[in-house]
């Protein structure tokens, strides 16, 4: 029997913008401390992700710039893979939706449903501009909102009160390329039969144990109020064609084709490696990791287009579905400099702080997340600088000064060093199975704990007084300092790499296996390097730059 096969997939990101901390929170970051676990257990993983390059917004973005589309988000998507991997997430590979393989496997979902009757066509009224002879979709018109009378609003919702309209709702609408009213003209429009799926769904979403019930609950209410065919078709020119002789210059909406590209870029990932792509596939765990806004999406949509097709590619195994961020207590707003980027935050904080302060506050459930500057100073000061820091660079500054850099052989353990054992190995265990549930946050915590009490054993054991009890506290000091390294290291990575060379271990933290963070392996005799502090204190003065933008 070959390991566990393992697909892990992240949200695609719009190729039309920065990255921002809202992203990282509920997607990018809980995925790949996920991945990079699994890979420590010796699974046979692949993380995904890809930039999602169609739809309207997106072509509306190119022209303004002057750039085709397909030069535009070949920008995005290059910028976005920049700061992923400067915050160290770790995709096997990182696509895009516009690829020639997510563009062949789209056609072949669209008739494969067409042939089995689940995609039929109708005529249908849409806005049409007869200035520029185009058809208006979605972001193509703006206008007041007709609720709370916000100017220069969507046609499909104001940003300013957050309500969704339905076509033709908007006030005063006029189309975005050059103001005129726009007028209506018929077209023949595709639609996805998702109402005939709302049984199997049901039936899908009450027998599948590891989705999250309280999603699950609010989907399975959307299902019992009734499911609406769904338009799958945009009268544009970039998007997927639908492959039909009589649908030229349609192409289809991004939220057909998008989730396709899990599925066709893991596939391409695995046969550029010799591996059959759809046979992994089908027999691997499917974790796709997303925020709250795109449940719909990923609970009906994704399942009901994989069973049209009985299941050729599998359903997912999981759809962790975490909330959002809020930026001291309020909504990100890029318009209202209610914002940070992840590249600007990278330019001043190591990634490794941005990624344990937001593991350490967001759990595995829908709760907005709060992102608060002072909160974070304080988690890294009081968790990564004293304690875990203080605990690694007093152990392993004692040994290189007191040992000549020679851990100690150990004596018989006696009652506390037996505890400290025993907790090591329970929180190898605890936190393990804490991160295959995907409890994150506590994973962390428990972590956190074991490192406290690593402080009171070596305070308790008082080396410095040169006693007999001196070699037993270094030496399970540095094995506990290793445990460490490795429980630490998915969602620290940077930091433990620098721990694992201080210790001298040889090799990459990333290739050790989980489970032998509960052994004592470091032995007598062993040489560690010269140690240096890993964290530093964020001072008070530091954050004031980044508080004083928000009065503005
Ligand atoms: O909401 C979004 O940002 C989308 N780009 C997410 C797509 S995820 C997927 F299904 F492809
Ligand atoms: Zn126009």
């Amino acid at each position: 029997m070959g390991s566990e096969k393992i697909v892990i997939t992240s949200a695609l990101p719009y190729a039309n913008g920065e990255i921002h901390l809202g992203h990282v929170v509920s997607t990018y970051l809980p995925a790949d401390i996920y991945a990079r676990f699994c890979r420590m257990k010796g699974y046979d993983v692949v993380f995904t992700c890809a930039t999602d390059d169609y739809g309207t917004p997106i072509l509306i973005r190119a022209e303004q710039e002057g750039k085709t589309p397909r030069e535009y988000v070949e920008y995005w998507n290059k910028r976005d893979l920049e700061d992923f991997t400067k915050l160290g997430i770790t995709f096997d590979i990182f696509y895009k939706t516009s690829s020639e393989e997510n563009l062949k496997l789209t056609q072949y979902f669209f008739l494969r449903l067409y042939e089995k009757g689940y995609i039929y066509s109708a005529e249908v009224e849409q806005p049409y501009c007869k200035n520029d002879k185009k058809f208006l979709p979605d972001r193509y018109v703006v206008g007041r909102c007709p609720y709370c009378g916000a100017e220069n609003q969507y046609s499909d919702g104001c940003e300013v009160c957050g309500r969704t309209f339905a076509a033709g709702e908007i006030k005063e609408p006029k189309c975005i390329l050059c103001g005129t009213p726009p007028t209506t003209k018929r077209s023949v429009h595709y639609f996805f039969r998702l109402s005939q799926f709302s049984e199997r769904l049901k039936a899908w979403l009450e027998g599948n144990t590891n989705l999250q019930t309280e999603v699950k609950n609010y989907v399975l209410r959307w299902i019992e109020t009734g499911l609406k065919d769904w338009d799958i078709t945009r009268d544009i020119s970039w998007g997927v064609p639908i492959p039909l002789k009589e649908a030229e210059g349609k192409v289809l909406y991004g939220w057909f084709d998008n989730h396709l590209c899990y599925i066709s870029t893991t596939i391409k990932y695995l046969e550029e490696k010799g591996i059959d792509g759809k046979k992994f596939w089908n027999s691997a765990k499917i974790l796709h990791f997303i925020g709250k806004d795109i449940v719909y999406h990923h609970y009906l949509f994704l399942p009901a287009m994989r069973m049209g097709l009985d299941e050729e590619y599998a359903l997912p195994y999981a759809i962790p579905t975490r909330g959002h961020l809020l930026l001291q207590g309020q909504k990100f707003s890029k318009s209202r400099g209610w914002y940070v980027s992840l590249r600007e935050f990278l330019e001043y904080f190591p990634a490794d702080y941005l990624r344990y302060y937001l593991a350490s506050i967001t759990p595995y459930s829908q709760a907005d997340v709060n992102f608060d500057w002072r909160e974070f100073a304080a988690k890294i000061n009081n968790e990564l600088v004293a304690n875990i820091g203080n605990f690694v660079y007093r152990v392993l500054s004692f040994i290189y000064s007191r040992f000549e850099a020679t851990v100690p052989q150990p004596k018989e353990p006696d009652e506390l060093d037996t505890e400290l054992i025993d907790r090591i190995k329970s929180t190898t265990v605890n936190v393990g199975s804490h991160i295959e549930k995907n409890e994150l946050d506590r994973g962390l915590k428990s972590i956190v704990e074991l490192s406290a009490f690593c402080n009171q054993y070596f305070q308790r054991k008082e080396p410095w007084k040169q006693s007999e009890k001196a070699a037993n506290c270094l030496y399970y000091s540095v094995n506990a300092t290793r445990s460490l390294a490795i429980l630490l290291h998915p969602y620290i990575p940077y930091s433990t790499e620098e721990l694992w060379r201080q210790l001298s271990l040889g090799g990459k933290l990333d290739l050790q296996s989980w489970d032998s963070a509960k052994e004592l392996l470091i032995k007598g005799n062993h040489k560690i390097s010269k140690p240096r502090v890993l964290f530093r204190k964020i001072a008070e003065e530091e954050l004031e730059p980044w508080l004083e933008r928000l009065k503005k």
